[in-house]
């Protein structure tokens, strides 16, 4: 996606500079590129402009050289615009549209209204990299301040860049970051939800590398690491409860729902379990080296393990004298939602694939279940879906001392 954003910026700029080399109006080592189209609404140049009743070509790009710009641009006789990178509203026009004397200068053009004469100093413009490190480029997505499309804000010393973002993400185990406004640096578990817009969209360059691109005004450039979710740690020795938390709460009803691990089939000395959220008799769960082991206070004779978890279905436990050691693997994660929120519990690396889900042949018990897949025989996973549509769903796994969330997000 990049590659067409680098070519959409870079092609105007090769052509125009070999075809206007013999102009007179050269600033060495700033070189005219072209006159671009402007709007007072969206703006070719958008970082820093001044006006000024004596403007000339020689003190606008003095004016822009002193803010680090590698672009200046002069339109309407006495205007001045900077930028790092040209935007994308702005496209080369016909030399002869530039065609307004600047105010300082008579013998000199300064664009013309709505047209700007474009120079640029020769240092690199802006590109949007691919790849780096483990990360990739996943694209240009809009973003909202008050419903932010990943929802934990870094800080980072030295400055927000990509390399610096994706690390710091990482670092903190999330799987997605995203640069917005040149500055700004968020993590999260999951792609945006909001509009995949065009790359040219997200033009701003990083205040601490002007040579690539921090996203926009309430846009976001966004890389994910296939890599996946990182776990925080395997075993948590404090009893832990489980509650379905809406993140979303619904307008009526409960914010939450209990969880429980119950026994669903009992032979002679063997009992199989699942988790759902019909009551049963394990009271809370510990987790040891991956595996989930529920715990009965009633019962502390019962021994109880979780066992391998096929995609589709419901996390399940054993109940024996002698049970097999605990698998999942089952591990913590950081909150994906929530910066300072309670960890999730992950299963085979991912957070976000439980599910809630009617079960058909159990009276339409709500059973949990691990990544829904079509044609099962005990939900529809149009149910699943139904059951949870346009929201995001937590399950709240705490206690005194601890908590955890699983996370339910659309699949
Ligand atoms: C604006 O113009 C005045 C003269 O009219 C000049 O003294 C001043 O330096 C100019 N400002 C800039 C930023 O060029
Ligand atoms: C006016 O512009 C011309 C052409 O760029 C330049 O040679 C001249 O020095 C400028 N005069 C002033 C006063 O800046
Ligand atoms: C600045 O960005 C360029 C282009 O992505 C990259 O090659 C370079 O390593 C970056 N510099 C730093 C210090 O991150
Ligand atoms: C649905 O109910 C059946 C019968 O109790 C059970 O075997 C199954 O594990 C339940 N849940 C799911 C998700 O299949
Ligand atoms: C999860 O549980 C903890 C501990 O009871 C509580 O502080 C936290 O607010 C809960 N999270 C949500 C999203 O309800």
């Amino acid at each position: 996606m990049a590659l067409s954003a680098v070519l959409v910026f870079a092609l105007p700029f090769v052509g125009a500079a070999g075809a206007l080399k013999l102009q007179a109006r050269d600033s060495a080592p700033w070189t005219l590129q072209g006159c671009y189209t402007d709007t007072s609404t969206s703006r070719t140049l958008a970082a820093a402009s001044f006006v000024n009743a004596s403007m000339t070509v020689e003190s606008c790009i003095a004016f822009c050289g002193a803010g680090g710009f590698s672009l200046a641009g002069v339109e309407f006789g006495d205007e001045c615009y900077c930028d790092h990178a040209l935007q994308s509203t702005g496209t080369l026009s016909s030399a002869a549209n530039c065609n307004q004397a600047c105010s300082g200068n008579s013998t000199e053009f300064c664009g013309a209204g709505n047209f700007l004469d474009v120079y640029w100093n020769g240092t690199p413009l802006p590109i949007i990299p691919q790849e780096v490190g483990t990360w990739e480029y996943a694209g240009c997505f809009s973003d909202s301040v008050t419903s932010r499309q990943l929802p934990n804000p870094q800080t980072i010393s030295g400055g927000v860049t990509v390399e610096s973002c994706t690390s710091a993400c990482k670092a903190k185990g999330f799987s997605v970051a995203g640069l917005e406004f040149g500055q700004e640096c968020m993590c999260g578990s999951s792609l945006p939800t909001s509009s995949l817009l065009s790359d040219s969209d997200c033009s701003t360059a990083c205040a601490a590398n002007t040579t690539e691109f921090c996203g926009g005004p309430s846009k976001l450039t966004v890389y994910e690491d296939p890599t996946g979710q990182i776990c925080s740690s395997m075993t948590h020795s404090a009893n832990f409860n489980l509650a379905a938390v809406f993140v979303t709460p619904p307008t009526t009803g409960p914010a939450s729902v209990p969880l429980h691990v119950n026994m669903i089939q009992t032979v002679t000395l063997v009992s199989w379990s699942i988790l759902t959220t019909a009551n049963g008799i394990f009271t809370s769960e510990v987790l040891t080296n991956g595996g989930l082991l529920p715990m009965a206070a009633s019962q502390p004779q019962f021994r109880t393990s979780s066992l391998a978890v096929k995609p589709g279905d419901s996390p399940i436990f054993v109940t024996t004298q002698f049970p097999p050691t605990a698998v999942g693997p089952y591990c913590t994660m950081l909150n994906p939602m929530v910066a300072t929120g309670p960890q999730v519990l992950a299963l085979s690396g991912r957070s976000d694939l439980w599910a809630l889900c009617p079960n058909s042949t159990a009276g339409g018990r709500v059973d949990v279940v691990y990544s829904p897949i079509d044609n099962h025989p005990h939900y529809t996973k149009a149910s699943c879906q139904a059951l949870f549509f346009s929201l995001s769903q937590t399950f709240n796994l705490s206690n005194s001392r601890s908590s955890f969330s699983l996370y339910i997000l659309a699949w």
